[in-house]
């Protein structure tokens, strides 16, 4: 009998995931609430591959653990639930369990989600301490700043977010009042009317990318370097970072995992890294989003996402160098235009595609469409992902398309 694999929605990550499984003669299945939000997500190129799914169920809310379980009822044997999606990483841990299968502890990541939370526990626990401020009301943001005596600079986010939504350093009055004045309540699933200001970590920004495979089995997939605008706009990313500040990371991240006790599935986990430390920025609780997984198959020659499902089945066993042999470098980057407004042009994709070692090229944006929130990473308007002889190589060869880009695209 074929092995039935069900996804609870999906990133552009787990796109692939889809095509792992057709291609594995598994049976996928693909549970969601919303096909609009597919399309606000991926770029219309990658929309297609949705298909690939064996099945696509239509719930009411995919985030209803009674209604998932329900409609799972009628397959004889559910063989791994997943899900690349940030916003139902806790549903599908709480699944899983439910239906006997391999899960993550629901309590693990719930405390990665609560991005005060996991500072209080890492703090007990003496991994590190990152001083953190719940604002339940932005109203009150003044008060808050008094009474617990915060000083510039602070960084100031969603309790509960992603994609750099509301994210943003605040370093004098003149900040903190444009933060105030900029803010509109995210009706978006996931990002929370909660903030939490939380001293500004300088240095480098970098990922770790782990797959667990039980308490304290951590397999360090490797090592990604981060470029970001606006102190906080991820813009590109390289693979796989191999110096004193990837040790510094990999050693922080295994703690932290150990210390909120995640003891199963994939992790992305961002620190910044300076030259003494690594202190966390977040942990999610799965597979990097934007690309990162193409990135490390190209870099280490096997399908990340595919070792998260064989990992579901049981068919992958625990090696600490799983990933240590790399092929090659990879980077993923990306143009965001200079200033919002309209796209007027936009060079040809057929000539980016042939450019020197690029491997994908993808339009988040159309000509005529315009592009308003440069602060996030809905700022992207074209990707590109290329590999090289080494880290190094790859990132030259996808920041020369991207610099070809700018120069052949108009934005007013
Ligand atoms: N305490 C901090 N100090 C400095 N930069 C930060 C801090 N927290 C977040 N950032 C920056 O903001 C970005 C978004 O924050 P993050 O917690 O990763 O939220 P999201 O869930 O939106 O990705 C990070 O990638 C990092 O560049
Ligand atoms: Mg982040």
């Amino acid at each position: 009998m074929k092995k039935v694999v069900v996804f609870i929605e999906t990133n552009f990550t787990g796109l692939d995931a889809l095509t792992y499984c057709k291609e594995k003669g598994y049976h996928s299945v693909l549970i969601t609430d919303s096909y609009e939000r597919f399309l606000s997500w991926f770029p219309a190129s990658s929309l297609s591959k949705i298909d690939q799914a064996s099945e696509i169920i239509n719930v009411n809310n995919s985030n209803d653990l009674g209604e998932l379980v329900s409609v799972l009822k009628k397959f004889e044997k559910v063989d791994a639930i997943l899900t690349f999606a940030e916003i139902r990483t806790l549903v599908t841990a709480k699944l899983a369990k439910e239906m006997n299968v391999k899960h993550s502890n629901s309590q693990a990541i719930e405390i990665a989600q609560n991005k005060s939370l996991i500072r209080k526990i890492l703090a007990e626990n003496k991994v590190e301490k990152v001083s953190s401020v719940i604002i339940k009301d932005i109203n009150f943001i003044d008060d808050e700043i008094e009474m617990n005596n915060l000083k510039y600079p602070f960084f100031i986010k969603p309790l509960h977010g992603h994609s750099s939504i509301g994210a943003s350093v605040c370093r004098n009055d003149n900040d903190l009042l444009n933060y105030k004045k900029k803010y509109i309540k995210s009706n978006q699933d996931g990002i929370s009317d909660e903030l939490v200001i939380e001293d500004y970590l300088e240095g480098q920004l970098v990922s770790v990318e782990t797959l667990t495979f039980a308490k304290g089995q951590h397999a360090i997939i490797g090592v990604a370097d981060r470029d970001i605008i606006h102190d906080c706009v991820e813009i590109g990313s390289s693979f796989t970072l191999d110096d004193r500040i990837a040790s510094l990371a990999k050693e922080k991240a295994k703690k932290i995992l150990n210390c909120i006790d995640y003891d199963y599935g994939s992790s992305h986990i961002e620190l910044i890294v300076n030259d003494e430390e690594a202190r966390l920025v977040e942990v999610n609780t799965r597979v990097g989003g934007s690309g990162h997984s193409i990135m490390m198959d190209l870099a280490t020659g096997r399908s990340i996402v595919g070792d998260c499902i064989e990992c579901s089945l049981g068919n992958l066993k625990f090696d600490e160098n799983l990933y240590s042999n790399k092929k090659r470098g990879a980077s993923w980057q990306c143009f965001v235009p200079n200033k919002e407004g309209i796209i007027k042009k936009l060079p040809n994709i057929e000539i980016l595609q042939k450019m020197k070692d690029i491997t994908n090229v993808w339009f988040h944006y159309q000509e005529n469409e315009k592009v308003e929130d440069l602060k996030s990473n809905f700022s992207w308007v074209v990707q590109v992902m290329a590999q090289g002889e080494n880290r190094e190589a790859a990132k030259f060869n996808a920041l020369t398309c991207i610099n070809y880009i700018r120069e052949n695209s108009l934005v007013e």
